[in-house]
């Protein structure tokens, strides 16, 4: 495994108490794999990415293991993680407005990353520049070097952002919704973009999307969220197929098509299951899928469920012989 995550929790401290954002996290991703993270939203698959790359800001006590390549990163120091976020791993965001500098040039963002991330001089960092536009399919580069932000279209920001995240050749790619606020044309470019260069460049990528015809087209294995924790893992087609947990089971049954196969409907989308979100200020002591469970039993309201492995599948659900 490249990254190795086990037990992962954030604790946000608000002005109106805790919220249990993430709560004991369990997640792997190999060498060239594509893993996609999904749950609906609130479910803390964001806050998980941002502890995976220490982004979280002082107010989140984050503990558990986030090992990458043999060295535990929550413990690294910052200047030590520096080096590692942006050099070993890239991070895409939803939202290429709020993550890219609006007064800084296309341009200089990308060197920014050269500089603290290579050895190569100004020549070769144009060069580079270069290469990263045309690679992410932004025509006419040396003209858009010098353009800012906003001088882009939303594809092509996210583009941009690509290209910035990808600078430094990074081995693992932390993409979160990277392609949500796009329509579904460029959705596509787009993801076929990040799976084209996850081939060329060998680099693994933790795909967080509430599509689940993303996952279904892009990921080797899928691992679903729910109230901070996760509910199962396992090889896209084997938790396609038969869900190990009652609320994957019932995700894919909100699908408009419920065929999980081959064809899979492009662009399903994650529809919301009936019943409240789960409060992460108050967290239950069972499983937190309980009040909206159809196939509950007792002792699910009062004892949560462990996350088993099997093979190369894990599952937190006392109904899973029963799905
Ligand atoms: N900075 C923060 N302070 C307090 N709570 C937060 C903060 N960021 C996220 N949360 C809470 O953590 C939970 C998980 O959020 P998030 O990871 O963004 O969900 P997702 O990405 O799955 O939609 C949400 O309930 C959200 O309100
Ligand atoms: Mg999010």
């Amino acid at each position: 495994m490249s990254l190795t995550v086990r037990d992962l929790r954030v604790v946000f401290h608000t002005g109106r108490g805790l919220v249990w954002a993430v709560d004991g996290v369990d997640l792997d991703v190999g060498p060239g794999e594509v893993v996609g993270l999904v749950g609906e939203s609130g479910s803390g698959k964001s806050v998980t990415l941002r502890a995976i790359a220490r982004l979280l800001h002082s107010h989140a006590d984050t503990t558990g293991q986030v090992r990458w390549r043999g060295q535990e990163l929550l413990t690294l120091s910052e200047p030590a993680m520096e080096q590692i976020r942006g050099g070993q791993i890239g991070m895409v965001f939803q939202e290429p407005m709020a993550a890219l500098n609006p007064v800084l040039s296309i341009g200089l963002q990308i060197d920014e990353v050269l500089v603290a991330h290579t050895d190569l001089d100004a020549k070769a960092r144009r060069r580079r520049a270069l290469e990263l536009l045309d690679q992410v399919g932004i025509a006419a580069g040396a003209a858009r070097l010098g353009q800012f932000a906003h001088e882009f279209s939303g594809g092509m920001r996210q583009r941009a952002m690509i290209a910035i995240a990808l600078a430094a050749n990074p081995q693992l790619l932390l993409a979160d919704e990277p392609t949500t606020a796009l329509d579904v044309t460029i959705q596509d470019q787009i993801l076929r973009l990040l799976l084209r260069l996850k081939d060329e460049l060998g680099m693994a990528l933790l795909l967080v999307t509430h599509d689940l015809g993303v996952v279904a087209e892009t990921c080797d294995r899928v691992a679903v969220m729910y109230a901070g924790r996760i509910c199962e893992t396992g090889t896209v087609r084997d938790v396609f197929r038969k869900p190990h947990h009652a609320y994957t089971q019932a995700l894919l049954r909100a699908m408009p098509s419920e065929n999980t196969g081959e064809d899979f409907d492009e662009h399903a989308r994650l529809v919301p299951i009936p019943g409240m979100a789960p409060r992460l200020d108050a967290p239950s002591p069972g499983c937190a899928f309980t009040p909206r469970c159809t196939v509950t039993e007792p002792r699910c309201g009062v004892e949560r469920p462990v996350l088993l492995v099997e093979g190369d599948r894990t599952s937190a659900c006392y109904a899973r012989d029963r799905l």
